[in-house]
């Protein structure tokens, strides 16, 4: 592989990223789940890397080749669900400098998961799923953060309107105790599994610090300039 050209500004910065989106199983072969692709997550990694960052990149249910071709130089660790990305994010986040949580995280699961499929003969007309709340774990790593270590979150939001986009994301900046926010648009159309981003920076304050727009590792590098 070529040496990277990028300048090495990440160099020494032990760098934590999360990408993709957690399933909860229902049975043995449906899920509940949701459309991340895990590009802009997987870009954040590749530039860190690039940049010199020593990178570990916790992937969930990726879409295909996503991870190809795979950067030397990234530890990469697979999980599915919520409760086994809570378990190695917060294992991986004690010796993270920088900790980037891009993974789209179910905020609910299956309270039972059935041990065999579920039929639709033992159903009636309707199905209804209890399911209960998972852990928020990036408000647990805001709540455990060390000295200096500096906590990114990201914030997909359906809200057309900017001004209340930008609201939002300032109140989930402060609820969740993040340095800074990366907030998008998402929608039908929009954002998920495409190759270009939109994203408006937001630090604790909820101050707009920047915006970027492009392809994903272009956005990548410009939120890596904000944050690192
Ligand atoms: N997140 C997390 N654990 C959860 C839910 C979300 O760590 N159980 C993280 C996501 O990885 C993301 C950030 O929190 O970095 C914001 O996620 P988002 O879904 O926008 O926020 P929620 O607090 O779940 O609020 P909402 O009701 O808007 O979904
Ligand atoms: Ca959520």
């Amino acid at each position: 592989a070529l040496a990277s050209t990028a300048p090495q500004d990440l160099a020494g910065r032990r760098i934590l990223v999360t990408a993709g989106g957690t399933r909860e199983p229902l049975d043995p072969v449906r899920f509940i789940g949701n459309r991340s692709s895990g590009k802009q997550g997987v870009a954040l990694a590749r530039a860190a890397a690039d940049r010199g960052g020593e990178v570990t990149l916790i992937v969930a249910n990726l879409d295909d080749g996503v991870l190809e071709p795979l950067s030397p130089g990234i530890a990469v660790q697979h999980v599915s669900t919520t409760l086994e990305l809570q378990e190695a994010t917060l294992l991986a986040a004690g010796t993270a400098d920088l900790i980037i949580m891009a993974a789209a995280v179910a905020d609910y699961r299956p309270q039972t998961v059935a041990a065999g499929k579920i039929k639709k003969e033992t159903q009636g007309d309707t199905l209804e799923l209890k399911l209960v709340k998972n852990p928020d774990i990036l408000h647990e790593l805001t709540g455990a953060r060390h000295d200096g270590q500096v906590i990114v979150g990201f914030a997909a939001e359906t809200e057309p309107d900017r001004d209340a986009l930008l609201a939002l994301g300032a109140a989930k900046a402060a609820r969740k105790g993040v340095d800074y926010l990366v907030v998008n648009r998402v929608g039908w159309t929009e954002t998920f599994g495409k190759d270009e981003n939109v994203v408006i920076v937001l630090d604790a304050t909820g101050r707009n610090v920047t915006e970027a727009e492009g392809s994903k590792s272009s956005v990548a590098d410009r939120i890596l300039d904000v944050v690192r």
